[in-house]
């Protein structure tokens, strides 16, 4: 038989196969979330992610630093405060945890990109995303006010960029003209815009504490068997100005990335969230899988499907493997 088209042609060698790579990676796309918690002298790993510290604002640079040895400039910045109440009023505080190591590392570390979780669950005593009315769902406007708030303190105390977290409506345009007001028209603002009521979140809310301690986050995070509601939320959050669009969780989520990135022409970003991370380590310590593989693969399958940014915990990992030549 006569084949004229070979589709092995382009695997003979790595020079062709990289040649006719259709996916690039590069460590300039990757964002790492830290923790940082209320206090002084703290570095404690945490427990249901292996690997990944809490610090306090005085220790946050020695994390930075490992981070920025291994190329990898951009952070998504997490507060764990020592006081939670209805409010979160915490999530303000001029000397919060966000706000304090967002200073300690722009002064060891200028060049490192700082982005900022904006959201209450951390902050509020019930656990929840926002303020609670008649004390069962959350009360969105009111909501949105403590998130502006919010969202200015962490610009005033140099934030680079502020990422709503938190899925009230309205929340973008909001945050969009409050930092507006006080001249800060420079500073992006990143949307998680289609955040799923997801299982995946679950190592994290151990880590930052913020689990609901009723009910759930369904009446604002996004129904799981969605996927038009996803493209009316990043719709909704463009509209509302948005410069960066998220998908969240990612792995579970490559339909909606892919779908979302030829709907936006905004950089899309995506969150490999902590049960994505929990369950390679878990898999990994069990010897049951190639750990350097299987990371590089799911961060090459995410971009893949169209997401311009990944934030990750598996980014130092991803960084060694784009230095080594073994994805990229
Ligand atoms: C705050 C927030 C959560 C995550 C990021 N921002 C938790 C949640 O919505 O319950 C999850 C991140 C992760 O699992 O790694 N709302």
């Amino acid at each position: 038989m006569e084949i004229l088209s070979r589709a092995r042609r382009l695997r003979t060698s790595e020079a062709v196969r990289e040649l006719a790579r259709e996916t690039r990676i590069s460590k300039t796309s990757l964002v790492y979330p830290m923790f940082v918690r209320e206090g002084s002298g703290i570095k404690e790993e945490i427990p249901s992610l292996a690997n990944q510290y809490h610090y306090s604002p005085d220790t946050i640079c020695e994390g930075v630093k490992e981070l920025v040895d291994a190329g990898v400039t951009k952070i998504l910045l997490f507060g764990i405060p020592e006081h939670k109440d209805e409010i979160g009023s915490s999530a303000w505080q001029e000397d919060g945890a966000v706000q304090k190591a967002i200073g300690e590392i722009k002064k060891n570390f200028p060049q490192v990109y700082c982005i900022t979780d904006v959201c209450m669950c951390e902050y509020t005593s019930h656990g929840h995303c926002g303020v609670l009315c008649e004390c069962t769902t959350v009360d969105n406007d009111k909501t949105v006010e403590l998130l502006c708030k919010t969202a200015l303190s962490h610009v005033r105390a140099g934030a680079d960029m502020v990422a709503p977290s938190d899925m009230m409506d309205g929340r973008v345009l909001a945050i969009r003209r409050a930092l507006d007001a006080e001249g800060y028209t420079h500073i992006p603002i990143m949307a998680y815009s289609a955040k799923y009521a997801s299982a995946f979140y679950g190592p994290f809310r151990d880590a930052a504490g913020s689990a609901p301690s009723f009910g759930d986050r369904r009446s604002y995070q996004m129904d799981i068997h969605n996927r038009k509601e996803a493209l009316k939320e990043i719709d909704s959050d463009m509209a509302e100005g948005a410069d960066i669009v998220m998908v969240k969780p990612a792995l579970s989520y490559l339909d909606i990335i892919f779908q979302a990135s030829q709907r936006t022409n905004l950089p899309l970003a995506a969150y490999s969230v902590s049960g994505e991370y929990a369950m390679i380590e878990a898999a990994a310590s069990a010897g049951l899988i190639d750990r350097e593989r299987i990371i590089g693969e799911t961060a090459v399958s995410i971009f893949r499907a169209g997401a311009d940014i990944l934030i990750t915990y598996h980014a130092k990992e991803i960084a060694d493997l784009i230095e080594k030549g073994k994805i990229g």
